[in-house]
């Protein structure tokens, strides 16, 4: 039937409902700028092998810009019965310019150019996630920075273990991080191949130049394959998984958020402007942006599974399964950036409570670790150090005493070798100050990893 780009050999006209269960563009009409850019350049290259005349090729760009113009004013309206985003372009691109609009699919399938769209419009957006990205770092940064000093207790088993620094506890943030942004950077390699060319599945039969084409998308190289290249969803897949490693590093930051915000810790604050109250409890101010993106990493973790599933059983080449790639891409594209851009704005107004977090850091004999180096410095064997701060905390216990509130006469009823000077070892800026070696705690290398930071990243 007539109605249809592709109805030559149809005898019926599709049935309604099947036209709107298949269709995409509800969804795909996301790409127009990158499937509008890919005509263009394939254009050029029929252009440049002679297979469209200059004329022909001015006129596709000529039309093209026009709908782009028209989509962006809210002057196109998509349609169903064409279907997706390619079909709807080429049709609104005959309409302009008559039969020359016909022939830009010479040489090219719905097979590659979708494939390609997606690549050139994923490069985009992992650009902009890079920037967010970046974002929060120098976020972090700046609070490690300005919290070098600052002592809370660090945990184990969600028990106090030792006294850390608030700048290092943010540093390790800042670390996933950077971690993410090289897999990001890494994945972007992958995707920055072009399908276009590839056709259908076999190439095709027109002396086309791929490099040309590929040069002018900005592409670093055309595939080595076609039936590979309008199959292969690898890079989608791999994007997937790389931002469920950051919502996964975002969600765990979150649930510290929520738990130092609460009143039984009260280590921090967050700013107004990022929380919410309750509709019945007038007292209430609820963290609820970490609570938000901690609930949002499900849905890119059901992505990175739905896009593993859709794939494993297609075979080659193209199959329409892979229509169903786009949601799950957008929609992690789209709570990634979101996730990311609230962090970054949250994150650098952060204030602490210093005192809470100090008296927290008092309560769990925090520097019981730091009295058994003291003995192990006296030549005592650690194990056996071990074993008499343990008996130190157990008196500790039960008398309602921090190690370091205990008289000299007290401790040395554990070791006569203690001395005056364990009282140095005992005070938190003791302990943390002691820890100062790459990697440690201590304020000096919480300091100079910021300077590294800012300067190398
Ligand atoms: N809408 C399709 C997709 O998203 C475009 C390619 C369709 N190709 C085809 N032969 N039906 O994958």
């Amino acid at each position: 039937t007539a109605d249809k780009l592709w109805g030559g050999r149809f005898t019926e006209s599709t049935d309604a409902f099947v036209e709107a269960f298949t269709a995409s563009i509800n969804f795909d009409q996301r790409l127009y700028k990158h499937d509008i850019a890919g005509s263009k350049a394939h254009s050029q290259m029929l252009n440049k092998v002679g297979i469209l005349t200059d004329e022909e090729m001015n006129d596709i760009h000529q039309g093209l810009a026009e709908i782009q113009a028209d989509i962006e004013s809210g002057n196109l309206e998509w349609s169903i019965q064409l279907e997706d985003i390619h079909m709807n372009i080429e049709a609104r691109l005959t309409d302009k310019i008559g039969i020359t609009g016909k022939k830009l699919h010479t040489g090219r399938s719905r097979n590659d150019q979708i494939a390609t769209d997606i690549r050139l419009w994923l490069r985009e957006e992992i650009d902009a996630i890079s920037a967010e990205l970046k974002r929060l770092q120098s976020g972090l940064l700046k609070v490690a920075e300005q919290e070098a000093e600052t002592i809370l207790p660090g945990f184990t088993h969600l028990q106090v273990a030792q006294p850390i620094t608030f700048g290092h506890h943010m540093l390790a943030w800042y670390e996933m991080l950077v971690r993410d942004f090289e897999r990001l950077q890494d994945c972007r390699k992958r995707v920055n191949i072009m399908p276009l060319g590839s056709a259908a599945l076999a190439g095709t039969t027109y002396p086309i130049d791929r490099a040309y084409t590929a040069e002018l998308l900005g592409f670093d190289r055309p595939c080595n394959n076609s039936l590979d290249g309008v199959s292969d969803r690898d890079f989608a897949i791999e994007f997937v998984s790389a931002a469920s490693l950051i919502m996964m590093h975002l969600s765990r930051f979150s649930e510290e958020l929520v738990l130092w915000t609460s009143a039984q810790f009260n280590f921090i604050n967050l700013p107004d402007r990022f929380c919410t109250g309750s509709s019945i409890m007038p007292q209430k101010k609820n963290p609820d942006v970490p609570e938000l993106v901690r609930g949002k990493s499900g849905r890119v973790f059901g992505s990175l599974f739905s896009l593993l599933t859709l794939m494993k059983s297609q075979p080659l080449a193209y199959n329409k399964d892979n229509q169903e790639d786009k949601e799950p891409l957008f929609d992690t594209v789209d709570t990634l950036l979101g996730s990311l851009r609230a962090f970054a704005d949250m994150v650098p107004n952060i204030t602490t409570n210093k005192d809470a977090m100090r008296a927290a850091a008092m309560q769990g004999f925090s520097t019981a670790t730091d009295l058994a180096d003291y003995l192990v410095g006296k030549d005592m064997p650690f194990r056996d150090a071990h074993e008499v701060v343990g008996s130190a905390v157990a008196y500790g216990v039960e008398t309602g005493k921090d190690l370091s509130e205990m008289s000299l006469e007290e401790l040395q009823k554990f070791s006569t070798i203690i001395d005056q000077d364990v009282f140095e070892v005992l005070t938190l800026e003791g302990s943390v100050a002691a820890r100062n070696h790459l990697g440690g705690t201590a304020p000096e290398q919480v300091k100079a990893r910021v300077a590294e930071a800012k300067k190398n990243g």
